[in-house]
């Protein structure tokens, strides 16, 4: 299990990668078509650069996986680690 656990949090739209129980990075998302469309990444800036959205990325699209969820990565970052990771390529709604 990782060290930093991914929760999907509905009721504010939003995968947060969590930090000693406090929220270290977070995915906000719209469900639209019944797919999950990333439409921000945000790493707190002091913990920026230490792999935290990566690692929320990985937790969050293999969550997606196991829920037979689609996404539709409107975030950059979100493109940008699927573009990196083609084994996610699959989950991405046509
Ligand atoms: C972008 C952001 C979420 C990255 O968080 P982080 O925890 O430092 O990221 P990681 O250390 O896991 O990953 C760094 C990777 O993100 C990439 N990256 C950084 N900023 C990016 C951006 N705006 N768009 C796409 N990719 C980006 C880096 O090139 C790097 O890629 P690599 O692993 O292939 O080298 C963070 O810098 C942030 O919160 N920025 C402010 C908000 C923002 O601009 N969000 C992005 C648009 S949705």
């Amino acid at each position: 299990m990782s060290d930093y656990p991914v929760q999907d949090n509905p009721a504010r739209r939003r995968f947060e990668l969590l930090v000693d129980g406090e929220v270290g990075a977070l995915a906000t998302y719209h469900v639209r078509d019944g797919a999950i469309m990333i439409l921000h990444t945000e790493t707190a800036p002091a913990m920026q650069g230490r792999g935290l959205a990566s690692e929320l990325a990985r937790q969050t699209l293999d969550q997606l996986r196991e829920r037979g969820d689609r996404v539709i990565p409107s975030c950059p970052f979100f493109a940008h680690y699927i573009a990196e990771h083609p084994e996610y390529a699959d989950l991405v709604a046509r």
